[in-house]
């Protein structure tokens, strides 16, 4: 699949804080962005058990409404002694009041119920592109690191608060954003989707 300059994709999100930063990776592109709220576009529930799975089936579901070529993202926070939990349900722990602490507090209790000792973690994101017709493909970016409790840092979202990139010892709560973002998840599934659609 070749996206064009100027041509206008869906970004298949009704979440405008994502819309925004989104549209602001796709800019050095030359893409034109429009969210599936502003679209009107019906939000699918996320069915799938993988990070790919539920971006793919976003991606598809906005394409296949609007006639464009649509981009989805996916992702969470995978701990390796919950078995990947809470995986592609990090958002869900959350409840509908998007509260973190409560989730993060899960995920310590969680922990020490196990006699966990293994605190590594992995964010993990995953990008689906697909076209009108329903072709799919998918981008994905990891960033390995570990747990520290009690969370720490006011400066990201949900669980940054307690995750700690490899290499660092601050939490992703305490870095600035800047900082975050050249090695996040997100921005390596991005580097990887930019780098398929320049122009060879
Ligand atoms: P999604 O909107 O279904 O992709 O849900 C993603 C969820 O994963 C978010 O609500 C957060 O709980 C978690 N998550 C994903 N990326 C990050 C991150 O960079 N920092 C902290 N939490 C994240």
């Amino acid at each position: 699949m070749k996206l064009s300059r100027g041509q206008t994709i869906v970004v298949a999100t009704h979440n405008p804080g994502k819309c925004a930063e989104i549209a602001e990776l796709l800019a050095p592109l030359g893409l034109a962005v429009k969210s599936a709220g502003e679209l009107g576009l019906p939000e699918p529930e996320e069915t799938e058990g993988t990070f790919a799975g539920n971006a793919a089936l976003k991606a598809r579901a906005a394409a296949k409404a609007s006639g464009l070529y649509a981009l989805a993202d996916d992702s969470g926070l995978v701990v390796a002694a919950l078995g990947g939990a809470p995986g592609v349900h990090s958002a869900r722990w959350a409840g509908p009041g998007k509260d973190f602490g409560p989730a993060m507090a899960r995920v310590e209790r969680m922990l020490k119920e196990r006699d966990a000792r293994d605190r590594s973690a992995k964010f993990v994101c995953a990008l689906a592109l697909s076209s009108p017709g329903g072709e799919t493909e998918i981008f994905e970016g990891e960033i390995e690191g570990h747990l520290e409790f009690p969370p720490r840092g006011q400066k990201g979202f949900g669980y940054d608060p307690i995750f700690v990139p490899q290499g660092m010892t601050r939490t992703f709560g305490e870095i600035d954003p800047h900082e975050k973002h050249a090695v996040s998840h997100r921005a390596r599934a991005f580097a990887k989707f930019a780098a398929a659609m320049a122009p060879k």
